[in-house]
């Protein structure tokens, strides 16, 4: 084929790509993806971007330096910065200054930091010729920066004084833009544009005007802000025929996120609609019943913003407008009157039409919302029809599949929501500093804040920030004491500005963007708000609870408080490691060993369906899970790609829902055989992963470096092939059954004789390098899946829990030399989520117990007892008397991975237990373990299915003895396990023992 020929044919496929999505659907028939043909840009939020400058100096001068990250606000006013700098107008600055006469660019800092100009970089450029047209470039990506010059690349540059990379607060952002010059030195710019970092690098603000700069006497400086445009605000009138409306229904989604409102009022009740996905393969859509809120005459309007679409949305910069740099909506109303006719009103470019100046100026998931109430809409023209040709990023590949891959896609309708779930109250206000306002809302959060403000000023700017901790009152912490730590939110902004109109009572509720806060700080008013007036809107897409428990211990109920709020907080449309830092990505390792957990404490069988929907949009051809999903990448391993096996089989065990293995087997059996080619060592047999950056093992556990990660890999891929198994079997795939049974007999032998001392039981090195074959391994997390995963059985099964307890009952050292009391949990994401499973099946429940109601570090009660009121991603995220122990970055205050202990509670505390024989719970087992340490003395609690609601309690009594009462739903029947005595078969009634 000839190049021109093939180029043609490339060209014709990626235009017959873009025109796909129109074919594939039948929910819009006709209706068109409209938006805004023009791009907005708002400066101040925008951390990564390209800039260029065409330069060309005047004869006689030599010098002169573009300039941008300049007037950032947050470096102009001391407490919005920990940079200790406050800087006046056109005070701080990045500046890229060409000098001709010794050939080089430097590339400067300046009001930044105290130390005020830092000369970061200075590049060799050779010698030029000033006078001719130059071209400075600047690709800057979360403060790691590119220099170029006339096209070729100079090197790179951190100008993030903060440090380089994502995992801090970010700078610079674009914000203003501008050039210097010396005395007596003149130039001209003729263009200077910024565009998007990422593919397709669209062009967000341009000036092509000839500009003469210089003055004979004066040095110029000159700063402008580029921002212009709002979110795209979408509108349609239409008019119905004066007949009885028997139902109308609005079927709607957007790339980006979008709220719809018909006649003034809000259409449906959800936010972030159409929630994510791996949009080019799945995207979902949503129906409403909007019957009720016609008239005649009607006005339909559309607000988009980012969402997951575009903007910031990952860890990493590069993956800005990850899946395209422009939003759109489609949207089909078909109203259908009593006597048969209908109306239908479609989303056309020339039926609607759009402004770029709505109050949401902007609104993103990471950096916040800015939202100007004096804003009217105007400057309506025609929508724009968008298609996706020109803005569909090309980058992806490896285990990030490409987002202008569109040949599998789909819409499906949405089966899950985002809802308001509760509403929280101020509980008090401190001012920290003079005119700033911090406001506590007593609990940790996802969502966003309602505020009611009265009498500001019109043009009076209000500054919302978001933390989940406050500087403690340490002598590290200096004068930051009492204020908002924004380490740990990193490159996400994390901010909202509200603009007052003048009227007497406004209300800000920035319902785009989605904030993880317990502190909001409010600047910018003359005197502090009541706090009855702000308000924290909890949003999620767990609707209800269906278990509770409480025992006597109030720091164990605390605890299960903690697991439910840090659920609600990371089900907001996907399953998340956290809502709050630039992450909120669904990790798969956290929601595999939190599933279990997860399926007891709400019904979340549609919510993981989708997920398992994201997981296999984003497997790879060969059949590796990724890490993450949707996006994938990540740099997990078989321990987080085996959520693609665990979390099915967990529905369908919790929930009997056999769909969801029939409608993933396929992926699951093309994971196993990407294991099998991919993962092992030929000559060791050892499951040794890909042996990349990042193969990671017992994430977060305090021994992990003492562990083998090749035993929890195997005992993982063990389990999955069990699942396999029982799934193959299920599915009447017994071909597949009895290969994976063989598979499964083979790999568990195969681990006993590697990872085993059959004489002491126990656990020991493989020669998985650079461990000492053989030697003892003998820590917590390596003994509690072999144990859970069934791989040791009998004798040597009572060898292994004689282990893992003395294990628990010793005083351990942590791998960084820390001296932990017994009863230490020293284990980490992967292994805490099955230990205490692993007692109390082998009679150990009353060490169990031990671990659960222990506060002393580490703990699952230690952060209680330092003011947790969620999971933290670490057991000493913060300490009363070490503060953040140094971890100001990766330091989550809402992740639920250590909260998998929550099943334990339901599942053997109060002993309300799925019979695996029996899925879904139309025969369950109740196996109540009191606590026999005498610590905890009563414990109740319910568990909702499909049947109705269990319920089981126990309470010690003063001689000894142990009441037990439960209630079988109607229609059930279980079979109730108490210690020392014999099974006993109940129907459905309410018991007591
Ligand atoms: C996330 C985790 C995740 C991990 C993988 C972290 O940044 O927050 O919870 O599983 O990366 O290492």
């Amino acid at each position: 084929m000839s190049p021109k020929y093939a180029n043609y044919m490339k060209r014709l496929l990626i235009y017959l790509m873009a025109l796909l999505p129109y074919f594939s659907y039948a929910q819009f028939e006709d209706a068109r993806w409209i938006g805004s043909d023009q791009y907005m840009l708002y400066a101040k939020y925008l951390p990564q971007f390209r800039i260029s400058w065409t330069v060309q100096l005047d004869k006689k001068s030599d010098r002169l330096a573009v300039l941008f990250g300049g007037n950032d606000p947050r470096l102009m006013n001391r407490n919005m910065n920990i940079l200790d700098v406050e800087d006046g107008k056109d005070e701080s600055f990045i500046k890229v200054q060409l000098d001709a006469a010794s050939g080089r660019m430097e590339v400067w800092r300046m009001g930044y930091t105290t130390k005020r100009e830092e000369l970061l970089k200075s590049f060799d450029i050779g010698a030029i010729n000033a006078s001719d047209s130059h071209v400075i470039e600047i690709h800057c990506c979360l403060g790691s920066a590119d220099a170029l010059f006339d096209g070729r690349k100079l090197g790179g540059v951190v100008l993030n004084p903060m440090g380089k990379g994502g995992d801090y607060i970010a700078y610079p952002q674009l914000s203003n833009i501008g050039y210097e010059v010396e005395a007596g030195q003149h130039a001209i710019i003729h263009n200077v544009k910024v565009s998007n970092y990422r593919s397709p690098y669209a062009v967000l603000y341009e000036d092509k005007g000839v500009q003469k700069i210089g003055n004979k006497k004066m040095a110029v400086r000159k700063l402008m802000d580029p921002s212009h445009g709002t979110m795209p605000l979408l509108r349609c009138q239409f008019a119905l025929k004066q007949k009885p409306i028997k139902e109308a229904t609005l079927t709607a989604t957007a790339r980006g996120i979008y709220r719809a409102t018909l006649n003034g009022k809000q259409v449906g009740a959800e936010y972030y609609a159409p929630g994510i996905s791996q949009y080019n393969k799945t995207h979902y859509y949503q129906q409403y019943d909007v019957t009720k809120m016609l008239t005649r005459e009607n006005h339909l309007f559309v607000q988009l913003a980012e969402g997951w679409w575009a903007g910031g949305m990952t860890f990493s910069g590069g993956n800005w407008n990850y899946f395209g740099d422009q939003l759109a909506f489609i949207g089909r109303m078909v109203v259908r009157y009593d006597d048969g006719d209908s109306t239908i009103v479609t989303t056309q470019p020339d039926s609607w039409e759009v402004c770029n100046r709505s109050k949401v100026t902007y609104a993103s998931m990471f950096q916040g919302e800015v939202y100007d109430n004096t804003m009217t809409a105007d400057g309506w023209r025609n929508a724009k029809e968008m298609t996706l040709e020109g803005h569909l990023p090309s980058e992806g590949g490896g285990t990030q599949p490409k987002v202008n891959d569109y040949s599998s896609f789909r819409m499906e309708k949405a089966t899950t929501q985002v809802r308001l779930r509760k509403k929280l109250q101020a509980v008090n206000m401190n001012e920290v500093r003079p005119g700033v306002y911090v406001y506590d809302m007593g609990q940790n959060m996802a969502g966003f804040p309602r505020v009611t403000m009265r009498n500001l000023r019109k043009g009076q700017q209000l500054t919302f920030r978001y933390a989940e901790v406050l500087y403690p009152d340490l002598p590290e912490y200096g004068n930051k004491v009492g204020t908002l730590m924004l380490e740990n939110i990193r490159a996400a902004m994390a901010q909202d500005i509200f603009v007052s109109n003048g009227d007497s009572c406004e209300v800000f509720s920035p319902d785009m963007t989605l904030h993880g806060y317990r502190y909001i700080e409010i600047t910018g008013i003359d005197q502090p708000l009541p706090v009855s007036d702000v308000e924290g809107m909890v949003v999620s897409s767990i609707n209800h609870f269906t278990a509770d428990f409480e025992c006597s211990n109030p720091l164990v109920n605390r605890l299960w408080q903690n697991i439910q709020w840090s659920m609600l907080a990371n089900f907001i449309s996907l399953p998340t490691d956290c809502p709050q830092r630039n992450e909120r990505m669904g990790w798969s390792g956290d929601i595999s060993v939190f599933s279990r957990t997860a399926v007891n404490m709400a019904d979340v069988d549609a919510f993981l369906r989708k997920h398992m929907q994201a997981m296999r949009d984003v497997q790879t051809p060969e059949g590796r899970f990724p890490d993450i999903a949707p996006i994938g990448g990540g740099f997990g391993g078989l321990l987080w790609g085996s959520a693609g096996i665990t979390v099915p089989w967990e529905c369908w065990l919790q929930y009997a829902d056999r769909d969801i293995l029939a409608e993933h087997y396929e992926a699951m059996k093309a994971y196993i055989d990407y294991v099998d080619s991919h993962y092992f060592d030929t000559t060791t047999g050892l499951l040794v992963q890909e042996r990349q950056w990042g193969d990671l093992g017992d994430w977060l556990g305090l021994e992990d470096g003492k562990n083998d990660k090749t035993l929890l890999f195997e005992a993982y891929y063990i389990y999955d092939l069990d699942i396999m198994r029982q799934t193959a079997i299920l599915l009447g795939k017994n071909a597949d059954a009895s290969r994976y049974e063989h598979r499964l007999r083979e790999r568990k032998q195969f681990f006993i004789d590697t990872y085993i001392d059959q004489e002491t039981g126990m656990t020991i090195f493989s020669a998985f390098d650079p461990n000492p074959k053989g030697q003892p391994i003998d820590i917590q997390g390596s003994y509690v899946l072999p144990l859970a995963f069934n791989i040791v059985e009998g004798p040597l099964r009572q060898k292994l829990v004689e282990r893992l307890v003395d294990c628990i009952e010793r005083e351990n050292t942590t791998d960084k030399g820390f001296r932990c009391p017994s009863y230490s949990l020293m284990t980490g994401f992967i292994t805490t989520a099955w230990i205490s499973r692993v007692l109390s099946d082998n009679g150990r429940s009353d060490v169990a117990y031990r671990l659960l109601q222990q506060e002393q570090y580490p703990s699952w009660l230690y952060p209680v007892t330092q003011g947790a009121t969620t999971i933290w991603e670490r057991l000493n995220s913060y300490t009363h008397t070490a503060g953040f122990s140094g971890n100001n970055s990766m330091n989550s205050f809402n992740h639920y991975s250590f909260g998998a202990v929550g099943q334990w509670l339901i599942n053997r505390c109060l002993g309300i237990e799925r019979d695996e024989a029996k899925p879904g719970f139309q025969h369950f087992i109740l196996r109540p373990e009191p606590d026999s340490t005498g610590k905890m003395t009563y414990a109740r609690g319910h568990l909702d299915t499909r049947y109705g609601r269990i319920e089981s309690s126990w309470q010690r009594n003063p001689d000894g003895t142990v009441s037990y009462r439960f209630v079988v739903p109607e229609g059930n029947s279980a079979t109730l396990l108490l210690p020392d005595k014999l099974p006993i078969e109940l129907k459905s009634g309410t018991y007591n023992f």
